[in-house]
């Protein structure tokens, strides 16, 4: 397939251009390397524009005829979308109606797109199917809910087909060591336990230590960064086969604690660093895993990399590829 990929030079979206490119797809990039870069990009092309400019969207429909187009580019940091909503609703929501319009003037006949299992909010349950009720309680999840239900409803008044899958805790790097996570002012959890090890930071916070769990921290569904790669890949094909509209969770159906992920991390890098217990932070649920049957059962998807060790170790060597090639730059 000829497939556009928006925020192909991002973390999650170079790994999957990387994969797209090794399964034979032909790959179009569509980037404003606000946060991604030109070295992530690994095959096909990359054309830097904004999806603001729906000029410059519509010069790469007409140069392009899409099969598939792949929507990663997005904010997503939980707190910034709280003290800069409308940066979130114009960069999420505004811009994947730009996308869409585009999708519709030009007929693409699939897309995926890249949902958040922030979307839920704070639920009751913590084992989370499709079918919950969505109730965002910050604008990022909301940003993201509301793309949802353009996509469905585009896809209800046209031949449009899509998969939209919503990601749990994603972490992990490219096990060659050529891609990974290296945004700026990371907040995810294992990179900045990543970036303590790399002694690029001092030390870090345990968010909370008096949550309803095993051990009081908060309870996450870490899935590796090319276990979700293989998910887009195969929602392609899904899709080419003739696969109906559907919603995906996609993480591994069990979690882990904030000590849990520490203790991983100090043990795979065989170094320690310190850690001081605060208060909780705002708008984090207790525990938050995902219910994968629908995507093992409707894309036929297994994960390669279910170990959080594997996750972190994969983490770690690529922040050590990452501060050693900044320092040398
Ligand atoms: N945490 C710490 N210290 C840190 C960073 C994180 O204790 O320095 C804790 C958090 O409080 C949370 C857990 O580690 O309990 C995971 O936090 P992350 O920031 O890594 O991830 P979140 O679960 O908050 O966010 C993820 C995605 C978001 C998405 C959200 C949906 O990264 O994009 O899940 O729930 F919105």
């Amino acid at each position: 397939m000829k497939v556009l990929v928006t925020g192909g030079a991002g973390y999650i979206g170079s790994h999957v251009v990387r994969q797209l490119g090794r399964a034979g797809h032909e790959v179009v990039v569509f980037d404003n390397l606000s946060t991604g870069y030109r070295w992530a990009v690994t095959c096909g092309e990359l054309v830097v524009g904004d999806l603001a400019d729906e000029q410059a969207l519509e010069a790469l429909f007409e140069t392009h005829r899409f099969d598939a187009v792949l929507h990663f580019a997005a904010n997503i940091v939980v707190p910034e979308s709280v003290s800069n909503p409308l940066k979130y609703y114009s960069n999420n929501t505004r811009n994947t109606l730009n996308l869409l319009k585009a999708i519709e003037r030009h007929r693409v006949p699939h897309m995926v797109f890249s949902s958040t299992a922030a979307v839920y909010g704070m639920p009751a349950e913590t084992v989370l199917t499709e079918d919950l009720p969505l109730a965002p309680i910050n604008p990022y999840g909301a940003s993201k809910m509301m793309s949802e239900r353009m996509i469905m409803d585009l896809a209800a008044a046209s031949s449009l087909g899509y998969v939209i899958l919503r990601y749990f805790n994603v972490a992990g790097a490219n096990p060659e060591g050529v891609l990974g996570q290296a945004t700026p002012e990371a907040t995810h959890l294992i990179k900045v336990a990543c970036e303590c090890v790399a002694g690029v930071r001092e030390g870090m916070s345990v968010f909370g230590t008096d949550y309803d769990t095993r051990d009081g921290t908060c309870v996450r569904d870490y899935i590796h960064v090319e276990d979700l790669a293989k998910a887009h890949v195969m929602a392609l094909d899904y899709m080419a086969r003739g696969g109906e509209s559907v919603v995906l969770n996609c993480g591994y159906g069990r979690g882990f604690t904030v000590r849990e992920v520490i203790d991983v991390v100090r043990e795979q890098a065989g170094v320690d660093f310190p850690v001081t217990e605060t208060g909780r932070r705002a708008g984090d649920p207790a525990a938050l895993m995902a219910d994968n049957r629908r995507i093992t059962e409707t894309l036929g998807w297994t994960p390669d990399f279910d170990d959080l060790a594997t996750i972190v170790r994969t983490a770690l060597a690529w922040e050590k590829i990452w501060q050693d090639r900044k320092a040398g730059s």
